[in-house]
This record gives structure tokens, C-alpha cells and sequence, in this order.
């Protein structure tokens, strides 16, 4: 898959997602094998007043790469403007956000607002790609509800716009994350497209991900919650796709030894107070199905110290090396087929 300089064979990409994939995060699972990450989406209108907390979000690290910025906006002034603040912060491309479903964003005439006015979006996607000099890509859902599905002129119009990939979250903004991600209407606008296809929706193990190839004939495959508490998922899919066999699951040392990397890049990004307080709604995911893990999160989210949490999550790595004895710690694979709701989900 190609956009500008970046060519990687069927990639697997950490999906944009607010109050999540930061740098701490993207960096985890750049190290797990994610072959792009984007940030978390950033308001066009924030970057035009420069508000301080938001021009953070624009950070990124060599390591990243390659690595997008996600913007969004309801006008083309402010889209341009954005856009322009963005790329001083060398991202390798800038990607814009057609598909966010919420009242925030979608209330305002942004995000997936724009499925229902495909000029405007279109006008938005030109302006920006003639105002910057790296490559600009969109991410959208199929269409408004499913009486007004129309990603193929989506695309079409995003194609004339000069947009060089197209994520495609299988849902209508009316479903929200309920159902299932519709996989036909993603192959279809695979089959009419001219510029790279990213496939995005459900994706929770490496099967789900060759399923998505497999099905959607897309250029990548684009992974969103499936990531939260398990960053392996992008080894895993990728071993998967190069040798057809799957990869052994983690166990529970390595998802133990996860959520240590986390904190200490969260902490090191975020400084000691805010990176402790942003891990604590990710403890559960790491941990979860391990024996007694209510009890070590609760020592954990009530704890300051970051070095501290470290060493509880150390003891608790001597604790499973019982269990596991005992023969008390299932597959990992058995966890996962549990995600269902578990998420608190607020996008
Ligand atoms: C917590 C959360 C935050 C999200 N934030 C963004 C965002 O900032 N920009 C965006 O384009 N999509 C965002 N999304 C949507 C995801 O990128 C993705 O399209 C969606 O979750 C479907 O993929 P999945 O089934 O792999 O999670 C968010 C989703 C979640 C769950």
C-alpha cells in the first residue's frame, strides 16, 4: 500500500482514537508491530485558537513513524488553517476525520456530519490537499443511516479531491458500534476504487484481520478497540498474514510486563500525576480473566507512585507464576473472545 513515500505490504494500522492512542500508546503498539499509527483526532478549531492542551496532541516521536495527524472541522477556513499548524509538526501525512458519529463533532457540522453534504466534504478534502505539501487521507463511515448509504460517491468525490487513501469504518453513523461492520460494502468500494482501501470495524484477534483482507480485498486493515489492553494484536495479525500460522498468545508475563511499558511511557509523556490517573482504565484490559484481578486493581488505582504500581504489578507477575503452576491461567485466546461491551465506551 502506497500514500507518498510510505509503501508497506499489507499493513496493519492502529485506528485514530480519542483519549487513547497518545504518544504513549502509539509507541506501545508501534512496538508490537503496528505499521502506522494515527493520533487521536484534533478540533480544526482548537488548532486556530491555539489552545494549549490541544496543540499537545500534535506531538509525535521518530519513532512513530510513519505516523498521521487526524484533524476535523466543519469549514474549510478553519480546515486550511489547521491543516497548516499541523504539518509544522512533520507528521508523514495528515488524515481527515469524515466518520466521527458523536454530538460534538457530528452536532457541529463535522465528522460524519459531512456524509450528508458530499460537496462540502469534498470542498473541505480539496482545500486541504492543495494546502499542504505531505499527503492528506480521510477516514469515513459507509453513509449517514442505511437509508442514505453512499460511500461510493464518497469515494469518488474524495478520489477527485486528490485524498490518497480511504479508511472505511463498515457502519453507518446511525449504528453508531451497534451490529456488525459491514465488510460487502467495504469490498465494493475496494472494487471501484483508484487510491489505497483501508478496511476498519471489528477486528478483535488475527483471524479477524485476514478475515478483513481476505473479505474486503483492501490494501490495510485498520484496528481500533481490538487494541486497547492488547497491543499484541498487531503481531499477531502480521504474523498471521506473512506465514498463515498463528502466533503463540501472550501470556500473562508479557501482558503484565504491557501495561509496566504503558505506564512508564504515559508517565514519561504525561508526567507522574496525569499518566497514573490516564492508566487506570486500562489495568482491567491488560489483566483481564487473571486470577484475583480485582484485587490487584484496586492496589493499583490507588496508588500515586508510578514506581510503586510498578512493583505491584511485579508482585503480581510472582502471583501468576503460582497460578499458572496450579494451572490456573487460561489462553489468552479464551479472554478475548469476551470483549463484548466490556469496553466503556464513550465515542
Ligand atoms: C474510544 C474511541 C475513540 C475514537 N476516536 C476516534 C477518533 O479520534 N478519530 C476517528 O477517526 N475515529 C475514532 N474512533 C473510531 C475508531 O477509529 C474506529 O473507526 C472504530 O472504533 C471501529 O473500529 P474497531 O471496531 O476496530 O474499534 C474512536 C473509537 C473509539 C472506541
Amino acid at each position: 500500500m502506497k500514500i507518498g513515500s510510505i509503501d508497506i505490504d499489507r499493513p496493519v494500522i492502529l485506528a485514530p482514537m480519542e483519549d487513547v492512542t497518545d504518544r504513549a500508546f502509539r509507541q506501545l503498539c508501534k512496538r508490537c508491530g503496528a505499521d502506522i499509527v494515527y493520533t487521536e483526532f484534533i478540533s480544526a478549531e482548537a488548532l486556530r485558537r491555539g489552545v494549549e492542551k490541544t496543540m499537545r496532541k500534535l506531538a509525535v516521536d521518530e519513532i512513530e513513524r510513519p505516523v498521521a495527524v487526524q484533524i476535523f472541522g466543519s469549514t474549510v477556513e478553519s480546515m486550511i488553517e489547521a491543516a497548516a499548524v499541523a504539518e509544522t509538526y512533520s507528521p508523514d501525512f495528515l488524515d481527515i476525520n469524515f466518520g466521527c458519529p458523536t454530538k460534538k463533532v457530528a452536532g457541529k457540522g463535522a465528522g460524519a456530519a459531512l456524509l450528508r453534504e458530499p460537496e462540502k466534504m469534498q470542498a473541505i478534502a480539496e482545500a486541504v490537499v492543495k494546502s499542504v505539501g505531505i499527503p492528506v487521507t480521510a477516514k469515513t463511515r459507509i453513509g449517514w443511516d442505511h437509508d442514505s448509504i453512499n460511500i461510493i460517491e464518497v469515494l469518488h468525490r474524495l478520489e477527485d479531491a486528490g485524498i490518497r487513501a480511504l479508511a472505511i469504518h463498515g457502519r453507518t453513523r446511525s449504528d453508531m458500534y451497534k451490529g456488525k461492520a459491514d465488510r460487502e460494502r467495504i469490498a465494493e468500494a475496494k472494487r471501484q476504487a483508484s487510491i489505497p482501501v483501508i478496511a476498519n470495524g471489528d477486528i478483535w484477534s488475527a483471524e479477524d484481520a485476514v478475515a478483513m483482507f481476505d473479505q474486503t480485498g483492501a490494501d490495510g486493515v485498520m484496528i481500533g478497540r481490538g487494541s486497547i489492553g492488547n497491543p499484541f494484536i498487531f503481531s499477531q495479525a502480521k504474523h498471521l498474514i506473512r506465514t498463515g500460522t498463528p502466533a503463540p498468545p501472550p501470556g500473562f508475563r508479557e501482558r503484565i510486563h504491557a501495561a509496566i511499558e504503558h505506564l512508564k511511557l504515559s508517565v514519561q509523556y504525561k508526567g507522574e500525576k496525569y499518566g497514573n490517573l490516564e492508566m487506570r482504565r486500562h489495568y482491567a484490559t491488560y489483566l483481564k480473566g487473571l486470577p484475583k484481578v480485582s484485587l490487584v486493581r484496586n492496589k493499583l488505582v490507588r496508588e500515586d507512585g508510578w514506581e510503586q504500581i510498578v512493583e505491584i504489578l511485579l508482585a503480581y507477575e510472582v502471583e501468576c507464576e503460582g497460578y499458572a503452576k496450579e494451572g490456573r491461567i487460561k489462553e489468552y485466546a479464551e479472554y478475548l473472545n469476551d470483549h463484548s461491551g466490556k469496553l466503556v465506551l464513550n465515542y
